[in-house]
């Protein structure tokens, strides 16, 4: 009887603990290939795969097919994180209004609208996630602005400006490559980026972004119109904003010149909507002269700024005797002890 016992002691329990172990390490791995699936909208390649099939709709008020091309990567409007976009600028009035989105290009020098630029502008807000000053907020008071040289008014269509502000040191921001793409053939997806694109009036402006389509690539156009279609979304979906920039590839491809005020409440994945969401100033359609522009300014430049999608550089972290680590590895350490001890565990139950 005693030998049976040890025999269930020495043997069966080990058996069942590692049993359990690898459950756990293979339900992980599960996890992982279903995260790994999923494309930006949350949904499994299978299920976009059949989305961009043509779907014959019958009887319905918006029986256009939703001809949703593969792999797209439009997604609903979404909240952005703290420093997912550093580079962006809320501009700001001298009553704290919120007047327009603006993308940092060098130090000291935000591009926006020219239309933006004719308003009463008095500073900037960097290191935000909304319209609001706070302590995390840096604030920057607007020197002198600047327009296309052939910008007349409204109806001139390289509605382009920029702003010069105070200075400030590259722990704050991170710069915007430009795009040196000379036409729109290839570019199809689009992120657009602005501050309170759903927002009503009078409620804090969020930083928010949605991933958009070119609809004519093929088209060689001065300004390129981009629309959301197709997608299952119950976030109220317009476009309240201008100035904000529009990434392809993580470089600036344009700046959204004419936003959408309309929103649209629900949206469904299979009935065309042809939501036209902005209209959008290539930069190849002013990179010359705003090339110009930033070698002028980087030559009196103290402070050369990371362009994204690299990081601000954390100055207090690595001046801390305590902690010196940059900032991102802390987070990793201390954001996946989960992880750590799993995958300990997992190793210690196969070996
Ligand atoms: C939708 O279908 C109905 C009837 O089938 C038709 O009368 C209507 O014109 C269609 N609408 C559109 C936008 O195609
Ligand atoms: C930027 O904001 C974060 C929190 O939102 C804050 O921890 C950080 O200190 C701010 N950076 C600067 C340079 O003010
Ligand atoms: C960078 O600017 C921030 C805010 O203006 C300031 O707190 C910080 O000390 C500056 N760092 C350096 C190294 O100048
Ligand atoms: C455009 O930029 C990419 C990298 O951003 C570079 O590899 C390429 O050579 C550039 N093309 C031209 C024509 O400058």
């Amino acid at each position: 009887m005693m030998k049976i016992r040890s025999f269930f002691l020495h043997f069966l329990i080990p058996i069942v603990f590692s049993f359990g172990f690898i459950t756990t390490c293979a339900g992980e791995n599960v996890k992982k290939s279903v995260d790994d699936n999923r494309d930006d909208n949350g949904e499994t390649n299978d299920e976009s795969k059949d989305e961009s099939l043509d779907i014959p709709v019958e009887s319905e008020p918006n029986n256009i097919t939703c001809t949703r091309r593969q792999n797209s990567q439009m997604h609903e409007l979404l909240a952005a994180g703290h420093q997912q976009f550093p580079f962006m600028a809320a501009i700001m009035s001298q009553q704290n209004e919120y007047l327009c989105s603006g993308v940092v290009v060098a130090n000291g020098l935000i591009l926006t609208t020219a239309q933006c630029t004719q308003q009463p502008l008095s500073y900037i807000l960097l290191n935000t996630t909304t319209d609001k000053k706070d302590d995390t907020t840096v604030s920057l008071h607007v020197i002198k602005t600047e327009r296309f040289p052939t910008f007349t008014g409204t109806d001139s269509l390289k509605d382009v400006g920029i702003v010069y502000t105070e200075k400030h040191n590259n722990s704050i921001a991170t710069k915007i490559v430009l795009s040196n793409y000379t036409n729109p053939r290839n570019v199809l997806d689009l992120e657009g980026i602005g501050f309170g694109l759903n927002a009503d009036v009078g409620q804090t402006k969020e930083l928010q972004y949605v991933g958009m389509e070119n609809r004519s690539p093929e088209e060689v156009t001065d300004v390129l119109k981009v629309y959301f279609d197709c997608v299952e979304t119950k976030v109220t979906t317009c476009f309240k904003d201008t100035g904000g920039p529009v990434l392809y590839d993580k470089e600036l491809m344009g700046i959204v010149i004419k936003g959408q005020d309309e929103c649209s409440k629900e949206m469904s994945s299979t009935y065309a909507v042809n939501k036209r969401m902005a209209d959008v100033l290539p930069t190849y359609a002013f990179k010359a002269w705003l090339d110009e522009k930033i070698k002028k300014n980087d030559e009196q430049e103290q402070v050369a700024l990371v362009a994204y999608p690299g990081q601000p550089v954390r100055r207090s972290l690595l001046n801390d005797g305590l902690h010196k680590f940059t900032s991102s590895r802390v987070e990793i350490i201390t954001s996946t002890p989960a992880h750590i001890f799993t995958g300990f565990v997992c190793v210690f139950a196969l070996y």
